[in-house]
């Protein structure tokens, strides 16, 4: 075929793409517009409200639903469902919406964990899955994901973030999109799904959830906004504003994001829902005199549809009627949500076939059994002490009140999820060496925050006759989550005790930690063996478990947030500020400073006389059982102008005694822009599989365009200059190769 005729061809495709999506919208906005031309202003009203409670059936009937949130029961979700399509004038469908997080039934580890996976695909499959099982309940819109950039552990919502890094979110979150949404959203099984939440509520003051943010302009467009922009381009159907305010505006009526933003420069079609009552709450904010001030501002600002505070509902008439809103902000918000209804397919198919044998289907107790293994992050492994060797083994000890917690091993946002269909560390080791061994049960602690001591004093005697002790601790699922944030990291009750006294044993001890956050554990980890690391890993956190413990999987998860050593390091991440002082690591730190020391003898840099500078553990780490050796990177040219694709490889070599998975990272710095850039920035990773002594070369192709920021002045641009680049195993080591970007 010559190449005239195959750009002909091409051509023709394009059209014809063109031609079929244009003619898709064009029908979609007929059947919208048509519908909004024959709907009075109280039926436009009913459909920006969102419902929780209350008399369901009355209000579908009277069109004063666009939305039900939390109603589960299937037959009462269907009998509103037939009240508003047969009964309501005009038979608009309500959307129905639940959080569905991190699984419906089947629960995946939290997203904090799933994000340790670096595994987009595995976690696109998650999402799919939990959309099949919640739209076999009758859910067909979810408030996920959640992309808040989280640099501080001490908020309770980084269990439900993907982390500190704004690529690594960007890159999870669209695929999470992409699971729940499916190909299609008009496929039965598909659900919307809503980004959330807009935006920069992650950077709540001191960790304290709905707490204000103070974000720079800078800081916004270049970290915070980051994975939203990527959830748009995903095709997200919905987004949902912050709670919190940024230097004194509340999301809620921040007309910058929600509509300079996200309509005017990202041309979002999808509708934007407030957070639960944050347009009542800007009354208690102090940024509105009484609630239809507030709906006034909301609407005024971009809020298409209100979350259970019913301030539309009782204001929007009058404010029309005194000129204080516009019909045409009214319509513009009834259209974003008509559409998202109609691309559901929700006019034409507004019921749902309840179907529980996608309930812990095996392919879905499959993945969330794989998403947990990937997410698990082995932080040490003094001595290859891991994984066990359970032919050899005659007891082994389990100890901790996480061990067989059902309960707790869900994480936050698990509403759904059955404690009964969990299974649980203990279970599952039982399981993997059935009479093989002799398993020591001993839970020492009835509950995380226990702090009596009276099982870890009885337990001892027990567990030393064990070969091994293997150790659950953590916190249980309420301590992390929405309005759950904390200011001592430490582990709680007596873990720490339990910890030092299964030390003093005399036993190798492996701890295993289940958190919703990253905990402060340097203590606890110079006490034991080996450490494995997993954010709240759900119903298959058992089998994933025992599968890594003893080897037949081997741990690839990597840190997706920077592990503090002390809590009064926070916010740490890895890309901050280079600052004029940088710390050197030869700065003396408290027990060496000599007494009655000059005052400028320390150091003049950027660290901590307690904790030095640098964290427990950086962002991107976690060992495996095998070791990785990396060959030093080379790219394809030394100078590179804006259009050009950098590619940057790297060999990787297996050299150790396993088949096992690395996540290969792929790092810049910027140095010198009109604004001060990070001293390091994630640009790709790549999950590669190895075999004992296998070599692959590792190939990143990375458009220079990729490495535009919003600068100084305000404009989304590449600017020429000088930049390093890593190939690493994490963001704290590797040496850098140099390249320059020129016009
Ligand atoms: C409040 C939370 O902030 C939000 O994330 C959640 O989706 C809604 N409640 C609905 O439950």
């Amino acid at each position: 075929m010559s190449n005239q005729f195959k750009a002909i061809l091409l051509l023709n495709v394009l059209f014809f793409i063109c031609g079929c999506h244009t003619k898709t919208r064009n029908k979609e906005d007929a059947f919208i517009n048509n519908l909004l031309s024959r709907m009075t202003i109280d039926e436009k009203i009913g459909q920006m409200n969102q419902v929780s409670w209350g008399d369901w059936n009355d209000l579908a009937r009277k069109g004063q639903i666009g939305s039900a949130l939390n109603l589960t029961d299937p037959v009462a979700l269907k009998e509103m469902q037939r009240c508003a399509v047969e009964e309501s004038r005009l038979g608009i469908p309500v959307l129905v919406s639940r959080d569905v997080v991190h699984g419906y039934k089947t629960m995946q580890p939290i997203p904090l964990g799933q994000a340790a996976t670096f595994n987009p695909e595995l976690i696109e499959k998650g999402a799919r899955m939990a959309a099949i099982e919640a739209t076999s309940a009758g859910i067909r819109w979810t408030f996920a994901p959640m992309v808040d950039i989280s640099r501080d552990a001490r908020w309770g919502r980084i269990a439900e973030s993907f982390g500190e890094d704004p690529y690594l979110s960007a890159i999870l979150g669209s695929a999470m999109v992409k699971g729940f949404q499916g190909d299609s959203l008009n496929d039965p099984t598909s659900m919307a799904a809503c980004v959330k939440h807009f935006a920069g509520y992650g950077a709540a003051e001191g960790g304290r959830d709905y707490n204000s943010t103070l974000i720079p302009q800078n800081e916004l467009m270049n970290v915070y906004l980051v994975p939203f922009d990527a959830a748009r381009k995903a095709g997200v159907a919905t987004v949902m504003c912050a709670f919190s305010d940024n230097d004194g505006i509340p999301c809620t009526a921040n007309k910058f994001l929600l509509q300079d933003i996200l309509r005017d420069e990202w041309k979002f079609d999808g509708f934007v829902v407030s957070d639960w009552a944050s347009i009542a709450e800007m009354v208690i904010h102090g940024f509105a005199s009484d609630s239809k001030e507030a709906a006034m501002k909301a609407l005024h600002a971009g809020v298409n549809m209100e979350m259970v505070s019913g301030t539309y509902l009782s204001n929007l008439k009058a404010l029309l009627e005194e000129g204080k809103v516009s019909i045409s902000q009214i319509d513009d918000a009834v259209r974003n949500i008509l559409r998202v209804k109609y691309r559901l397919g929700l006019f034409e198919n507004p019921y749902f076939v309840t179907n529980k044998d996608v309930f812990y289907a095996q392919n879905h107790l499959d993945i969330a059994r794989k998403l947990a293994e990937q997410s698990a992050i082995l932080l040490k492994n003094t001595g290859q002490i891991l994984p066990l060797d359970s032919n050899t083994i005659q007891s082994i000890a389990v100890v901790g009140p996480m061990a067989d917690a059902p309960y707790e091993q869900m994480g936050t946002w698990s509403f759904d999820g059955e404690k009964e269909q969990t299974i649980t560390p203990l279970t599952a080791i039982r399981d993997y060496i059935g009479n093989k061994a002799n398993v020591i049960y001993e839970p020492c602690l009835a509950y995380s925050r226990d702090k009596d001591p009276k099982g870890i004093i009885q337990a001892v005697s027990k567990v030393k006759q064990a070969d091994v002790i293997v150790a659950f601790v953590g916190e249980e699922a309420i301590l992390s989550g929405e309005a759950h944030s904390m200011a001592d990291l430490n582990l709680k009750g007596a873990q720490t005790d339990l910890i030092e006294e299964l030390k003093l044993t005399g036993k190798p001890v492996v701890m295993i930690v289940m958190a919703g956050r990253p905990l402060v554990i340097e203590k606890e980890l110079n006490d034991v063996n080996a450490a494995i690391y997993m954010f709240h890993p759900g119903t298959m956190g058992g089998p994933a478990i025992a599968d890594l413990l003893f080897g037949k999987a081997v741990p690839s998860g990597k840190t997706p947030v920077t592990f503090p050593k002390m809590v009064g390091q926070i916010p740490i991440y890895y890309n901050h500020k280079m600052t004029g002082r940088p710390a050197t690591r030869k700065e003396i730190l408290l027990d060496s400073i000599p007494i009655e020391a000059g005052q400028t003898s320390l150091g003049c840099t950027s660290f901590y006389l307690d904790a030095g500078f640098d964290p427990l553990f950086p962002f991107g780490f976690g060992l495996s059982y095998t070791t990785f050796e990396y060959g030093t990177p080379e790219l394809n040219m030394p100078v590179f102008g804006k259009q050009d694709i950098l590619k940057a490889s790297c060999t990787l070599r297996n050299t150790g005694d396993y088949e096992a998975t690395e996540t290969v990272q792929l790092y810049i710095r910027d140095l010198v822009g009109s604004l001060s850039r990070p001293v390091k920035e994630l640009k790709g990773f790549q999950r590669i599989f190895l075999k004992p002594g296998q070599e692959k070369t590792v190939v990143f192709e990375l458009p220079i365009d990729n490495l535009a920021f919003w600068n100084a002045e305000g404009k989304n641009v590449v600017e020429n200059g000088d930049f390093q680049l890593w190939i690493s195993t994490d963001s704290s080591i590797g040496n850098p190769i140099h390249f320059k970007v020129e016009d």
